[in-house]
């Protein structure tokens, strides 16, 4: 698809971070789009920055209440899309939702590491399941599904469990790549994409804390404190002396700086991810460090797991994380 004017597009996510940046691009570019996401007051945001760069006449942007991870509120979304959009068809889904979380399978409840592989998984499959029908009604489609480098490399570094995250975008790599002949072969006019994004600076971090703790509050609660303490520990910070107060500075400035010192925009990843559509290929890294990685994982795949691993990686894409 080489021109997005005048089509329908579905994005997952798309209140804040890179969701909310693919819209803005759509939106220029003349595509009608209806997002999903969990916060109302976000996508409320996203909406009006779009419209105080004027839409084009008759552009729809519509926003849904929907947690990708729950059916029944994906139906929904598409049901509310099909009548406030008037169609039965959109050339466009986009499942990028995604929040990071239960990284152990011993320090984290299974509650909140199910939470982000059904997040991160479900979301990107029943949104595949749930929109699949608009898509083979309409002449030409593409599917983008958001993974991670942590589809094809399974870390974040030595001293962080980081099982549920990694599991669910691996997952989200392999099926879309078996995707691209199940299209083949029984929808030709749709093609697809994985997504493989490094270090972007969004507040991921904030907004994953909010979903799996059920609360708006930038405040840890304590037995957030009691697993910000260990993971400090684990990357061999002594905390003993630190007070609550302390951890919490802590964790504020760790989001902070995920967001306001990476490598790369929001903006400049979804123009990425929407060249590489336009270009039809259906593997997108998107970031120099996502490159880089990717070939050191392919060059030593046995060493991807060892600390001098990940500390010449980090030095090299100047990871601070
Ligand atoms: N930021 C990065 O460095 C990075 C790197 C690799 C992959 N990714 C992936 O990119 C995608 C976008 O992430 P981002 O960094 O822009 O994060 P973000 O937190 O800024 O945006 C994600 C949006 O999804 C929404 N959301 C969360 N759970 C949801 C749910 N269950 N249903 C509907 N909406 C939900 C959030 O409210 C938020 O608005 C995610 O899939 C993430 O895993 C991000």
């Amino acid at each position: 698809m080489k021109d997005f004017a005048g089509r329908i597009a579905v994005v997952t996510g798309g209140g804040t971070g890179m969701g909310r940046e693919l819209v803005r691009q759509l939106v220029a570019e003349g595509c009608n789009v209806a997002m999903c996401d969990v916060s109302t007051e976000a996508m409320a945001e996203t909406k009006r920055l779009c419209e105080i760069e004027k839409l084009p006449q008759g552009l729809r942007v519509t926003t849904h209440v929907a947690d990708v991870s729950i059916e029944g509120q994906l139906q929904r979304f598409r049901d509310e899309l099909a009548e406030q959009q008037s169609t039965d068809k959109i050339h466009l889904l986009f499942n990028n939702a995604g929040i990071g979380g239960g990284g152990s399978l011993f320090t984290n409840s299974r509650e909140n590491w199910e939470k982000t592989f059904n997040v991160c998984w479900g979301g990107v499959y029943l949104g595949v399941r749930t929109f699949l029908p608009m898509l083979m009604k309409a002449d030409q489609g593409h599917i983008v599904n958001t993974s991670s480098v942590n589809g094809f490399w399974a870390s974040i570094g030595m001293g962080v469990s980081h099982t549920a995250y990694s599991s669910a975008k691996f997952a989200v790599k392999g099926f879309t790549e078996a995707l691209i002949n199940d299209l083949r072969l029984n929808a030709p006019h749709i093609k697809c994409s994985v997504v493989m994004p490094g270090h972007i600076g969004t507040s991921i971090i904030s907004n994953s804390r909010k979903v799996l703790s059920g609360t708006d509050s930038d405040e840890l609660s304590p037995n957030e404190i009691a697993l910000a303490r260990q993971r400090l520990e684990g990357g061999g910070v002594d905390t003993a002396a630190m007070s609550d107060d302390d951890i919490q500075q802590i964790a504020r400035d760790r989001a902070r700086s995920f967001r306001d010192e990476a490598p790369m925009t929001a903006a400049a990843a979804a123009k990425v991810i929407l060249d590489g559509v336009k270009a039809e290929r259906w593997r997108i890294l998107v970031g120099d460090d996502a490159h880089r990685i990717d070939e050191l994982v392919r060059q030593t795949p046995e060493r991807a797991y060892d600390g001098d691993f990940f500390a010449s990686l980090a030095a090299e894409v100047g990871w601070r994380l």
